[in-house]
Protein backbone atom coordinates (compact mmCIF):
# COMPACT_ATOMS: atom_id res chain seq x y z
CA UNK A 1 0.00 0.00 0.00
CA UNK A 2 2.75 2.45 1.02
CA UNK A 3 5.22 1.26 -2.00
CA UNK A 4 1.81 2.31 -4.35
CA UNK A 5 0.74 5.65 -2.46
CA UNK A 6 4.44 6.87 -2.96
CA UNK A 7 5.04 5.56 -6.48
CA UNK A 8 8.07 2.79 -5.66
CA UNK A 9 8.85 -0.12 -6.75
CA UNK A 10 5.62 -2.54 -5.82
CA UNK A 11 7.38 -5.82 -6.72
CA UNK A 12 10.26 -4.90 -4.81
CA UNK A 13 8.64 -3.41 -1.81
CA UNK A 14 6.21 -6.68 -1.69
CA UNK A 15 9.43 -8.93 -1.85
CA UNK A 16 11.50 -7.32 0.61
CA UNK A 17 8.49 -7.06 2.72
CA UNK A 18 8.11 -11.14 2.40
CA UNK A 19 11.85 -11.99 3.00
CA UNK A 20 12.69 -9.86 5.57
CA UNK A 21 12.28 -11.87 8.52
CA UNK A 22 12.85 -14.94 6.68
CA UNK A 23 16.07 -15.81 9.02
CA UNK A 24 14.25 -14.79 12.64
CA UNK A 25 13.79 -18.50 13.33
CA UNK A 26 17.03 -19.98 12.59
CA UNK A 27 19.69 -19.56 15.40
CA UNK A 28 21.89 -16.93 16.39
CA UNK A 29 24.66 -19.34 15.81
CA UNK A 30 23.30 -19.79 11.92
CA UNK A 31 22.86 -16.31 11.55
CA UNK A 32 26.37 -15.84 12.22
CA UNK A 33 27.63 -18.13 9.67
CA UNK A 34 25.53 -17.35 7.12
CA UNK A 35 26.78 -13.72 7.50
CA UNK A 36 30.85 -14.25 7.82
CA UNK A 37 30.21 -16.75 4.94
CA UNK A 38 28.75 -14.05 2.34
CA UNK A 39 29.87 -10.89 3.85
CA UNK A 40 30.93 -9.68 0.24
CA UNK A 41 26.96 -9.40 -0.63
CA UNK A 42 26.53 -6.75 1.86
CA UNK A 43 30.05 -4.61 1.18
CA UNK A 44 28.22 -2.15 -0.21
CA UNK A 45 26.60 -1.05 3.29
CA UNK A 46 29.08 -2.36 5.46
CA UNK A 47 30.90 1.35 5.72
CA UNK A 48 27.49 2.68 6.97
CA UNK A 49 26.97 3.66 10.67
CA UNK A 50 23.80 2.19 10.69
CA UNK A 51 25.35 -1.14 9.67
CA UNK A 52 27.73 -1.13 11.90
CA UNK A 53 25.61 -0.08 14.69
CA UNK A 54 23.90 -3.74 14.44
CA UNK A 55 27.44 -5.16 15.53
CA UNK A 56 28.00 -2.87 18.03
CA UNK A 57 26.58 -4.36 21.01
CA UNK A 58 26.16 -8.10 21.45
CA UNK A 59 22.39 -7.54 22.83
CA UNK A 60 21.47 -5.74 19.41
CA UNK A 61 23.62 -8.23 17.37
CA UNK A 62 21.46 -11.25 18.40
CA UNK A 63 17.87 -9.03 17.97
CA UNK A 64 19.21 -7.82 14.40
CA UNK A 65 21.23 -10.05 12.64
CA UNK A 66 18.83 -11.66 10.90
CA UNK A 67 18.55 -8.70 8.69
CA UNK A 68 21.83 -9.18 7.28
CA UNK A 69 21.44 -13.16 6.56
CA UNK A 70 18.47 -12.87 5.17
CA UNK A 71 20.13 -10.30 3.03
CA UNK A 72 22.65 -12.62 2.17
CA UNK A 73 20.09 -15.59 1.37
CA UNK A 74 18.01 -13.49 -1.04
CA UNK A 75 21.53 -12.98 -3.08
CA UNK A 76 23.51 -16.50 -2.61
CA UNK A 77 20.18 -18.29 -2.95
CA UNK A 78 17.92 -16.41 -4.66
CA UNK A 79 19.94 -14.39 -7.36
CA UNK A 80 18.66 -11.42 -5.66
CA UNK A 81 20.90 -8.61 -6.65
CA UNK A 82 19.14 -5.25 -6.26
CA UNK A 83 20.89 -2.86 -3.67
CA UNK A 84 17.62 -1.31 -2.65
CA UNK A 85 15.91 -4.42 -1.56
CA UNK A 86 18.78 -5.75 -0.13
CA UNK A 87 19.48 -3.12 1.89
CA UNK A 88 15.59 -2.80 2.90
CA UNK A 89 15.98 -6.70 4.39
CA UNK A 90 19.51 -6.28 5.81
CA UNK A 91 18.27 -2.93 7.64
CA UNK A 92 14.82 -3.01 8.54
CA UNK A 93 15.49 -2.97 12.16
CA UNK A 94 18.09 -0.39 11.83
CA UNK A 95 16.35 3.56 11.04
CA UNK A 96 18.58 5.07 8.91
CA UNK A 97 17.54 8.68 7.24
CA UNK A 98 19.52 7.82 4.08
CA UNK A 99 18.63 4.28 3.26
CA UNK A 100 16.19 4.13 0.11
CA UNK A 101 12.58 4.48 -0.47
CA UNK A 102 12.46 0.88 -0.83
CA UNK A 103 13.98 0.08 2.44
CA UNK A 104 12.27 3.05 5.03
CA UNK A 105 8.96 1.70 3.09
CA UNK A 106 9.69 -1.99 5.04
CA UNK A 107 11.29 -0.28 7.80
CA UNK A 108 7.69 1.59 7.84
CA UNK A 109 5.34 -0.95 7.00
CA UNK A 110 7.37 -3.23 9.85
CA UNK A 111 7.08 -1.11 12.87
CA UNK A 112 3.80 0.28 12.14
CA UNK A 113 1.48 -3.25 10.81
CA UNK A 114 -1.84 -3.31 12.22
CA UNK A 115 -0.60 -6.60 14.40
CA UNK A 116 1.32 -3.96 16.73
CA UNK A 117 0.17 -1.50 18.87
CA UNK A 118 -0.39 1.29 17.56
CA UNK A 119 -0.92 5.15 18.49
CA UNK A 120 -4.12 6.50 17.59
CA UNK A 121 -2.71 9.00 14.90
CA UNK A 122 -0.88 6.12 12.87
CA UNK A 123 -3.45 5.03 10.26
CA UNK A 124 -4.29 8.45 9.20
CA UNK A 125 -0.60 9.17 9.22
CA UNK A 126 0.41 6.65 7.53
CA UNK A 127 -2.59 8.02 4.47
CA UNK A 128 -1.40 11.20 4.59
CA UNK A 129 2.39 11.70 5.84
CA UNK A 130 5.08 12.07 3.10
CA UNK A 131 7.46 9.25 3.12
CA UNK A 132 10.59 10.90 5.10
CA UNK A 133 7.61 12.71 7.69
CA UNK A 134 6.34 9.74 8.19
CA UNK A 135 9.45 7.87 8.61
CA UNK A 136 10.31 9.98 11.26
CA UNK A 137 6.78 9.54 12.83
CA UNK A 138 8.06 6.04 12.90
CA UNK A 139 11.10 6.16 14.09
CA UNK A 140 9.38 8.31 17.08
CA UNK A 141 7.19 6.09 17.58
CA UNK A 142 9.55 3.19 17.84
CA UNK A 143 11.53 5.74 21.10
CA UNK A 144 8.02 5.95 22.67
CA UNK A 145 7.93 2.06 22.83
CA UNK A 146 11.13 1.64 23.76
CA UNK A 147 10.89 4.55 26.68
CA UNK A 148 7.48 2.97 27.84
CA UNK A 149 8.38 -0.69 28.06
CA UNK A 150 11.61 0.63 29.60
CA UNK A 151 13.61 -2.11 27.34
CA UNK A 152 16.70 -0.62 25.42
CA UNK A 153 16.60 0.86 22.37
CA UNK A 154 19.49 0.71 19.47
CA UNK A 155 21.74 3.90 20.64
CA UNK A 156 21.78 4.69 17.09
CA UNK A 157 18.21 4.89 16.77
CA UNK A 158 17.78 6.97 19.16
CA UNK A 159 20.45 9.44 18.22
CA UNK A 160 19.11 9.62 14.59
CA UNK A 161 15.94 10.59 15.62
CA UNK A 162 17.05 13.72 17.28
CA UNK A 163 19.49 14.22 14.62
CA UNK A 164 16.22 14.47 12.40
CA UNK A 165 14.07 16.39 15.34
CA UNK A 166 17.20 19.35 15.44
CA UNK A 167 17.42 19.57 11.32
FE1 LIG B 1 12.83 -8.48 11.83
Amino acid sequence: MLAQRFDGNVEMCYLAGLAHDMCRELSFEEQQNIVQQNSNCLTFISQRDSYKAIFADDHFTRKMLHGPAAACVLFRTYNIFQFDLLEAVALHSVADETMSQCAKIVFISDKLEPLREQKPDAQKNLNTLLLNDLFTYTIGCVNSWFSESGKPILPYTSKIYSRILNK
